[in-house]
């Protein structure tokens, strides 16, 4: 995927930044920086800035940033390469289409051509003879002929090779077979097999439409076959990354998104008129997932099965999708194991006041809390009431906690006065805990170093702070990159540091501009989190802060060597003494 650099570079020369954030955010200047808005996370006070002269933007809220590219991959959800092309038809540029990302682009629609060509198969052979049972199947489950039609719903016949030939004969080669998932080779011989036999197909459609993956039920309770198999991941397919049914749901007016555990519950809330249903994708959710949810939308319906693991499912995905900003609701299920079940029972009316009933996920963990305790045990309910003490205790608004303290005090039956008081004191525990934490971080010598992302930590923050230091001297002053002979990027301890001092030396002997906007291949949040370093670097740049961070970033490279090379002398003779005392 790489574009030339030199292209890049002019890239970023003709789109400058402040205009194409301009496009989608009002700035006012200060100083050398424009503030605005930020458009990535919702706030009242403007804390996402854009420094034209660094040619980056970052917000001190939700610490997105990066340069240019990003940005414009970051407002429109592009990829790296649709958003340089966006940015290069913007500025009249020709793109030099890259060999390497041509390949990898061709290898992609290829796959994809071969899994709708898959689909429209397992499709066809739903409505001919070795289906039948299948269909029967189907629609006996109360999938109607409409909805079959809209997911696409297909049948892998019990056969070996029928996938397969028909592939074949459609020009796929046997390495493009073999990359797409749907084949099994043989051990034996190396011969290619279907991998999904004699089950009930259910095809995985991304957001834009392509069809990437399967999902393949067996029809009977055999309970020593997995229920589903899936695709395995592929170029095209990330199992994290995608949720069923969100190709339709996106387009729904409902307003908001349910999320489901299971293909089939997905698929009759849609025939039911709940066309924003989405369901994972035989994994937990992820942050991605809940990244994915919140392109389309601001609340979530959580609809899990009613049993423990899909409460635990329940208590784990809450703050997963809170993190992505999104509006939490739990609709709890009752009088049935899932909403697919619910529906065929009591149809889509009774569904419907459930959902109106849903509540949101404080109440929802209020009353996953009392089904711990028997209030009518005087020690249970002290213990109920504390446990919710603790959870009213974290809310942020003050009206929160007044309604849920005065539900809960009715519910056990105490006075107003002594909950409230509960409430506060389990406050003060919070705060006075968040307080000491705090301390200790104020006390280390490198406090509030670690980086704000979830995926960037540094195992050594003596010397990240030597290293973020020396890339963000480097990024104002490249010339100083000259001096710094005695540094290799190996004897950085943050990875992504390293790697990016390497590319800047890299671009500075080529005699080429070195500035963020140079990058490559960094994720968004590691992007935005080199802006982060940018942008609040200050101070002047000198040549003695610049040689004081090489020196520290060399000594604890020399120290952490040494200290690992001691660890292996300490386990190799310990390991000699074992043998020594064994048999
Ligand atoms: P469920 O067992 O609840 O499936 O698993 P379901 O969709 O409700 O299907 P029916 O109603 O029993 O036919 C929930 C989800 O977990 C994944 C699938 O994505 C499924 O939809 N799963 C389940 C697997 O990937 N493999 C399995 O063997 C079972
Ligand atoms: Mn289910």
């Amino acid at each position: 995927m790489a574009f030339p650099p030199a292209f890049l570079d002019e890239l970023v020369q003709r789109n400058p930044i402040e205009e194409v954030v301009g496009q989608y955010v009002s700035l006012k200047r200060s100083g050398s920086n424009l503030f605005g808005l930020c458009p990535f996370h919702g706030e009242k006070t403007a804390s996402f800035s854009v420094a034209p002269d660094k040619g980056i933007f970052y917000c001190f809220g939700c610490h997105k940033g990066g340069n240019v590219i990003n940005f414009q991959m970051e407002i429109e959800g592009l990829s790296y390469p649709d958003a340089v092309r966006a940015l290069a038809k913007r500025a009249g540029l020709e793109v030099p289409e890259d060999q390497q990302y041509q390949s990898r682009y061709r290898q992609q629609e290829r796959l994809w051509a071969l899994h709708k060509e898959a689909a429209r198969y397992f499709h066809a052979q739903l409505y001919a003879p070795p289906g039948a049972n299948a269909l029967g199947y189907a629609l006996g489950r109360g999938m109607s002929k409409n909805t079959l039609t809209k997911f696409g719903i297909g049948y892998a016949p019990d056969s070996w090779t029928g996938l397969v030939d028909t592939l074949r004969s459609k020009g796929y080669t046997e390495e493009e077979l073999r990359d797409s998932g749907l084949v099994t080779v043989s051990r034996k011989n190396g011969n290619l097999f279907d991998r999904f036999r004699d089950r009930l197909m259910f095809p995985i459609i991304d957001v834009r439409g392509n069809v990437i993956g399967f999902g393949g039920r067996i029809m009977t309770e055999d309970k020593s076959q997995a229920k589903y198999l899936n695709s395995p991941e592929t170029l095209i397919f990330n199992k994290r990354k995608n949720l069923f049914a969100l190709n339709l749901a996106k387009k729904s007016k409902l307003g908001y998104l349910i999320l489901v555990e299971g293909y089939m519950d997905a698929i009759a809330l849609h025939q039911y008129g709940f066309d924003c249903a989405v369901a994972s994708l035989g994994t937990a959710l992820t942050e991605d997932g809940a990244a994915l949810l919140s392109r389309y939308t601001e609340q979530v319906v959580l609809i899990y099965d009613g049993d423990a693991a899909g409460q635990n499912a329940t208590q784990r995905a809450i703050p997963i999708l809170e993190k992505a900003g999104l509006q939490v609701k739990v609709l709890q299920m009752r009088d049935a194991k899932d909403p697919d079940e619910f529906l065929k029972k009591f149809g889509a009316d009774r569904f419907r006041l459930l959902l109106e009933e849903s509540s949101n996920r404080v109440e929802y963990q209020l009353r996953a809390i009392g089904r711990k305790y028997d209030l009518r045990d005087d020690d249970q309910k002290v213990r109920y009431l504390q446990e919710c003490a603790d959870l009213i205790g974290c809310l942020g608004s003050t009206v929160q906690r007044e309604v849920y303290s005065t539900r809960v005090a009715e519910t056990a039956g105490i006075g107003m006065d002594a909950m409230k008081l509960e409430v506060d004191r389990a406050r003060k525990r919070r705060q006075a805990k968040e307080k000491k934490k705090q301390e200790k971080i104020d006390l280390s010598p490198a406090r509030n170093l670690q980086p704000k992302s979830r995926t960037i930590r540094y195992d050594n923050l003596h010397s990240a702070r030597a290293e973020e230091m020396l890339l963000g001297l480097c990024f104002q002053e490249p010339a100083l990159l000259d001096r710094t002979a005695e540094l290799t990027p190996e004897m950085f301890s943050a990875p992504i540091l390293g790697k990016a001092y390497a590319q800047m030396l890299e671009r500075h002997s080529q005699g080429l501009d070195v500035s963020l906007g140079g990058l490559v291949d960094f994720t968004p949040e590691e992007m935005g989190h080199l802006a982060g370093i940018l942008q609040r670097q200050q101070g002047p740049v000198n040549e003695q802060a610049l040689l004081d961070c090489v020196h520290t970033i060399r000594r604890e490279y020399q120290t952490h060597k040494v200290e690992s090379k001691d660890d292996l002398l300490a386990l190799q003779s310990a390991m000699k003494e074992r043998k020594g005392i064994g048999p």
